[in-house]
Parts: structure tokens; C-alpha cells; sequence
């Protein structure tokens, strides 16, 4: 019996799965191009079931004897958190849109292991920090053994903008150190116009 763990880009666009051993190693994973052919693929499921299907039985995944975790790249809904709706930077009806493309995305994670005999209820989500995502995929990505991320997002869980730095070990335990973060705008005051804004 193998573990694998399934992760899940949930933004409610561009989205991907990968699936990573017990080990830690990545044995898939795609980037630039997309399954459906869509170029963002608004409102797509990550875990699209025929692609899930095809993607768990090229790295030989046994339904009968294997478990799978599954992983989402956002902590929050964001349409449960204190925000306001305006026209700034986005026009309102698009932050509106794009705040229930996430949280759909994020509620639905899954759900397509029910679909495939996996799971015989919603399965539980491992669920992390967006900009953690961001800095776990280009930290252990990096050609280096150390080095310094900055990610700089054009949304995340709380505020307009988000900066965080963090200090790479990537020669001893595969660590991520949070050294710094700065919040530009506090968690309520910010209005949904921003924290939507479209990423880059
Ligand atoms: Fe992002």
C-alpha cells in the first residue's frame, strides 16, 4: 500500500493537479499546458474526473490497496471573509464572480474521488496558505541549495497586496522559514475590488 497526496490549484481559474509520493517526490504535474485546452479555465475543477482518472493510472496508482490525500492551495474561502465588494481596480460584478470561482473551487476539492470510487463521503483537505503554495513551488523548484523568496501576489487569503519572504534550507531538511511578512492592508479593511484582483 502506497500514500500519495493529490494537489489541488483551487483559485477558481488556471486550474492543475499534481501528485507527489510518500517521499516527497513529484510524479506528476503539469504548468503551461492545459488539459482542457481552456486558457484559464475559469470555474474548471482541478480534479476533473477523466483527467484525475488518466493522470492517477500513469503513475500507477492502485484504487484497491493506495490512499490518497487530498491538498487544496488556499486556506480560506474568501467569500467568507469580512471584505467589501467595490469597483476599485475590478469592476464589483467581477470581483463577485471571481470570489465564487474560489470558493466553489476551494469547497469543491475533491469531490471528483466520490465520482471515481475513492472516497465514500467528501474526503478531508489538506488545506494551505496560498502564498505558502506560491513559495513552496518556486523555493523547491530553484536550481539553489539556499536562497531568499519573495512572493508578491496579486491576491491571497487577506489583503490587496502580500509579501512574504521566506529563507530557504534546501540541503538540510527541505525547510520554508518564514522571516518576514507584511500585511498592506488588514484583514477587514480591505475591499474586494483589490483582494480579487486578478493575478498575474
Ligand atoms: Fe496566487
Amino acid at each position: 500500500m502506497s500514500k500519495w497526496y493529490l494537489g489541488l490549484s483551487t483559485s477558481g481559474h488556471d486550474p492543475a493537479l499534481a501528485l507527489v509520493d510518500e517521499s516527497g517526490r513529484v510524479a506528476f504535474a503539469e504548468a503551461t499546458e492545459r488539459y482542457l485546452q481552456d486558457k484559464r479555465a475559469w470555474g474548471a475543477a482541478p480534479d476533473h474526473v477523466g483527467h484525475l482518472e488518466s493522470a492517477l493510472a500513469a503513475i500507477g496508482f492502485d484504487p484497491a490497496a493506495d490512499e490518497l490525500v487530498v491538498a487544496s492551495s488556499w486556506a480560506r474561502v474568501k467569500a467568507n471573509l469580512p471584505v467589501r465588494v467595490s469597483n476599485a481596480l475590478l469592476p464589483a460584478s467581477d470581483g463577485l464572480w471571481l470570489r465564487g470561482l474560489q470558493a466553489h473551487a476551494v469547497e469543491a476539492a475533491g469531490a471528483s474521488l466520490l465520482r471515481l470510487g475513492l472516497a465514500a463521503e467528501q474526503p478531508e483537505v489538506l488545506r494551505f496558505d496560498h502564498h505558502e503554495c506560491h513559495a513552496a513551488a518556486a523555493c523547491y523548484s530553484a536550481p539553489f541549495a539556499d536562497g531568499l523568496c519573495l512572493v508578491i501576489d496579486g491576491e491571497g487569503e487577506v489583503g490587496g497586496h502580500r509579501a512574504q519572504q521566506r529563507d530557504v534550507d534546501r540541503a538540510g531538511a527541505q525547510r520554508l522559514d518564514l522571516v518576514g511578512r507584511e500585511h498592506l492592508a488588514a484583514e477587514g479593511e480591505v475591499d474586494a475590488g483589490k483582494l480579487l484582483g486578478e493575478p498575474p
